[in-house]
């Protein structure tokens, strides 16, 4: 049992959704964090008087800036905050949009950061940890992402620097995930100027099946993965300003 107190962010599927419930179930307590109450309920329902929910959208300041204050009431403080809300828009040069690359610069790189910061002070009390969820992307070229590698790669690059500035009370890591099964992936990636096929369940299949070949332990990460290096993360009291990749050996090769 370790009994300490977390805030999640993207807690409403995927990958949030299993660090919750791998928090959950260690004994710890959760204030699980997303804008779909019905999913984070669901999330909530098999950890009873263990996991907390709240509602809100990380693009917006004020529910960014009541989110930690709201943690730490119901929580009693605050151990850890881990950051796995995120968003993709898969397009590629020449059809990159200025608003979904906005959004994915709200998503993933202002409101994390921001939010980040609201946790410092009682992060620092409990000499605490944050861990963001970044990805191989912010490495690794792939065609469609440049936008959301860019987010990503500036999230690892504040990763460190939080890192730097706050130890030793406030340790800050990063996991980077290869391709994580999860509603994300679960989009056509049409290349500039293509139609949506008329087939869109087929081709999702074909394009998840191409990804899993890109993998040399041969199959696409579960959330479970990314989750169980989360904890570690959140537990490892000499580890800080570390990327750990989990990614089923993408960036081997
Ligand atoms: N799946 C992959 O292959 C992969 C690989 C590398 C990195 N990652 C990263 O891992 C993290 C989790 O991804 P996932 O695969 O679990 O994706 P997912 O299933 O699509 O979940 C994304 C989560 O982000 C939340 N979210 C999105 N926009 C939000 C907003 N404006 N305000 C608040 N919450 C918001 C969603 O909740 P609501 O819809 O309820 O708001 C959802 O809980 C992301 O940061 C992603 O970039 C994923």
């Amino acid at each position: 049992m370790s009994g300490k107190r977390y805030l999640v962010t993207g807690a409403s599927r995927g990958i949030g959704a299993a660090v919750v419930d791998a928090l959950a179930r260690r004994g710890d307590r959760v204030m699980a964090f997303g804008r779909d109450e019905a999913a984070l309920r669901a999330v909530a329902q098999p950890h009873r008087k263990k996991v907390w929910v709240a509602v809100g959208d990380l693009r917006h300041a004020r529910a960014r800036d009541r989110l930690v204050g709201k943690a730490v009431d119901a929580l009693g403080g605050l151990d850890g905050l881990v950051q796995c809300a995120g968003v993709v828009r898969y397009e590629g040069v020449g059809g990159i949009g200025e608003d979904a690359l906005r959004e994915q610069l709200d998503v993933n790189l202002v409101g994390p950061l921001m939010l980040a910061q609201s946790a410092v002070e009682p992060l620092s009390e409990s000499r605490g940890a944050i861990v963001n969820v970044t990805s191989t992307l912010a490495a690794r070229p792939a065609p469609g992402t440049a936008a959301y590698a860019a987010t990503k790669a500036a999230m690892v690059a504040w990763t460190k620097t939080f890192a730097a500035e706050l130890a030793p009370r406030v340790r800050v890591n990063a996991v980077a995930p290869g391709v994580v099964d999860t509603q994300m992936i679960r989009q056509v990636r049409l290349a500039p100027g293509e139609a949506m096929p008329e087939d869109p369940v087929t081709r999702i299949a074909d394009q998840l099946e191409a990804l899993r070949g890109l993998h040399p332990l041969g199959r696409l990460g579960d959330p479970r993965d990314v989750a169980e290096a989360v904890l570690y993360l959140l537990d490892a009291q000499w580890v800080t300003g570390s990327v750990l990749t989990v990614d089923g050996g993408l960036t081997a090769c």
